[in-house]
């Protein structure tokens, strides 16, 4: 059973007395910025260099109809010279970015900042010559290298918009994005090489681009070497170019509000959405978090082993470790390969200090055995961090006992791409954490719980309902790319005033935090947002198929696997031929990151008389519950459920 309560981990004296923030720091922090967020946020505005500073600091409203949110408004900056330039005067020298390739006997790369400023200079000047400008968008297919990261910085110095694509998104799923940004130019490498595999990103690119305009144009970095295809006109050998143009390029200013990147999230309803964050606040909220959530200190080496084709990327591998002048860890590879010791091999190689992963890979590590962990030193490291979903105790205890030796504070944190960064995460020297609760609120965050059916906040310390923000923080995302209404209905039409997130969660008497997992038709695989939605109209759009219902259940592993119910046509024989059909399907479509891990046949969904899908009693059916279906009459035709449960797939 799990304890409701359970003992609070105290960080230890010694981490108190080093810390950024104790525990009466924190409270005297969070008050000053919930009672006064203008005073609050105008002060720490200032971690940032402004090119022209702002006199305004919050202009937000959440009312339906007229959602709008402002942060440093007339403020001028540029989000690259933040994140390399000003460090140019102190830490020319430091390492930016730790580089650890897929193969370990590979050499890593130490890029310090002054390498990083003229890398990022070149790598810009290539876009201007390509005609990029001001407000166009850049899309980022790339795997794991330093030049993802020059990229990203690459459009900030010229005020161009990158979108980045996660490598292991089909060419579907690529041109999708490209065509709803209408981007101008897309960025990709001959070759992805993670676990020892390859995928060939430009020639998932090209076959992207025959869904694009032609006008858009291709730069290549010639990562493995391996042989594509080269079309004239438009495919650029990107290295090759960053030769030949000029090592400084001046940075562009920007206003705080000018979009700085759009990141496709997906939702419980349609296609992906592009999330839009602005320059200002976004970098001030990514460089606070990174700080304070993992007390980082001057010199520490910060891993966060995200990918940058995901927000955790963005905010905890690039922007907010560079912003802060830290020196970033990035990984190209996985964490089994070449066997499960390789996370903990590349953090004594590397001598971290922050580590950041999923609840996933830690399930997935657990399963291999210490064996693997003891061999290496960890002695290096200070705090540990994990996102993307709740984490079960099971986990959390392995990851205390194994990893940080019972003695290292463990950092639960609670965000979304939406948030930009941390919303509801520990301290790690202020706050005791609970396994498996996210904790307390940063600074200028106010989590409500409402009661789903009414709306209304629940006043008690102890409460259980629906995860809402009451009102706006820095790193807020500030529309749906194209599209303000989805925004505001998304946002903020269920709950009226409120940000709502999409989430279930508890709070306890201590008023700690604990995510309960989404409430919407969103799933959560292996820490990868994935929409029903999106899986379901990949289903249909195969010859075969009439019908289709995708729903998550419990996985040990993955936090959730996909269960998708399947009602052929007429014409259609099911078949073990046709299910692997459907599987490559859906990975074609979308990625391998959306193949169901289940098939069931459904002749019949269970349907509402006015043809609603009822996905609640699917879900109860993939979980194997069947005590719970609780009332099923209001069904157009009951007996498609015996039938569903007769031939459940075990
Ligand atoms: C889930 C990832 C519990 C949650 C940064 C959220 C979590 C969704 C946690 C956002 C956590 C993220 N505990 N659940 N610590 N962190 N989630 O946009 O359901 O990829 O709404 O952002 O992940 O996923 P996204």
């Amino acid at each position: 059973m799990l304890d409701e309560n359970p003992k609070p981990y105290p960080p230890s004296d010694d981490f108190v007395k080093n810390a950024h923030v104790d525990a009466d720091r924190y409270k005297a922090m969070y008050e000053a910025s919930v009672s006064d967020p203008e005073t609050f946020w105008g002060e720490e505005g200032k971690r940032l260099d402004w090119i022209t500073p702002y006199t305004k600091v919050k202009s937000t409203d959440f009312t339906l109809g007229q959602v709008d949110i402002k942060w440093f408004e007339d403020g001028v900056l540029n989000v690259a010279a933040n994140c390399i330039d000003r460090h140019l005067k102190d830490r020319a020298d430091q390492t930016a970015i730790i580089w650890e390739p897929d193969e370990p006997d590979a050499e890593a790369l130490h890029i310090t900042y002054r390498e990083l400023h003229e890398k990022v200079c070149r790598f810009a000047n290539v876009l201007l010559s390509q005609g990029v400008m001001r407000g166009d968008r850049v899309v980022i297919y790339l795997p794991m290298i330093p030049e993802a990261a020059y990229a990203m910085l690459a459009c900030a110095r010229i005020g161009a918009v990158h979108s980045v694509v996660f490598a292991g998104f089909s060419p579907d799923a690529l041109a999708n994005r490209i065509n709803n940004c209408d981007a101008k130019l897309v960025i990709t490498a001959d070759e992805a090489p993670r676990g020892g595999r390859k995928t060939p990103l430009k020639s998932n690119t090209d076959a992207a681009l025959l869904h694009c305009s032609d006008k858009v144009r291709c730069l290549v970095v010639k990562h493995t070497g391996g042989q594509t295809t080269w079309i004239e006109n438009r495919d650029v050998d990107v290295k090759a170019m960053m030769e030949t143009v000029a090592p400084d390029c001046p940075v562009r200013p920007m206003g705080a509000e000018d979009p700085l990147f759009v990141l496709y999230t997906s939702g419980s309803t349609g296609q992906p959405k592009g999330v839009v964050h602005t320059c200002g606040g976004y970098l001030l909220y990514a460089s606070m978090t990174q700080k304070f959530t993992f007390d980082y200190h001057d010199g520490d080496v910060f891993w966060c082993g995200a990918d940058v084709g995901w927000v955790t990327g963005h905010s905890y591998i690039v922007y907010g470790p560079l912003a802060n002048g830290a020196t970033s860890l990035m990984f190209e590879g996985v964490p089994t390969y070449p066997d499960a010791s390789r996370f903990w091999q590349v953090i004594e190689k590397h001598k971290v200090n922050q580590f950041y992963t999923a609840p996933t890979a830690i399930r997935a590590l657990m399963g291999q055995g210490t064996e693997f962990v003891e061999k290496c030193d960890l002695s290096s490291l200070k705090v540990l961090g994990t996102v993307g979903e709740p984490i079960n105790p099971e986990a959390w205890n392995w990851y205390n006992e194994n990893i940080g030796k019972g003695k290292l504070p463990i950092v639960d944190t609670w965000w979304q791409t939406e948030t930009g960064g941390h919303m509801i995460t520990p301290l790690p020297g202020a706050t005791p954490t609970k396994p498996g609760s996210a904790t307390l609120p940063f600074f200028g965050v106010q989590p409500v719980v409402l009661d789903p059916q009414s709306g209304d906040e629940i006043e008690t310390v102890e409460a259980e309902g629906v995860l809402a923000i009451k009102d706006s923080w820095p790193g807020q995302m500030r529309t749906v790319y194209g599209d303000h209404e989805r925004f505001e209905k998304t946002y903020f039409s269920d709950y009226k005033g409120y940000y709502f997130s999409g989430d279930g969660c508890r709070r306890d008497a201590d008023g700690y935090y604990w995510i309960t997992g989404r409430v919407d038709d969103v799933l959560n695989v292996s820490g990868h947002r994935m929409g029903t939605a999106e899986i379901e109209s990949a289903l249909v759009a195969h010859i075969a198929v009439a019908e289709a219902a995708v729903v998550g259940y419990p996985h040990e592993i993955k936090g959730q696997g996909i269960y998708a119910y399947v009602t052929l046509m007429n014409d259609q024989e099911p078949s073990d031929e046709l299910r692997k059909d459907l599987e490559k399907w859906v990975r074609t479509e979308i990625g391998p990151i959306a193949k169901p891990d289940h098939i069931q046949w459904a002749p019949g969904l269970p349907k509402t008389r006015s043809g609603k899908i009822m996905r609640r009693i699917l879900r109860k059916i993939a979980e194997n519950d069947y005590g719970s279906l609780g009332d099923t009459s209001t069904l157009a035709d009951p007996s498609v459920v015996d039938d569903l449960i007769a031939n459940r797939k075990s």
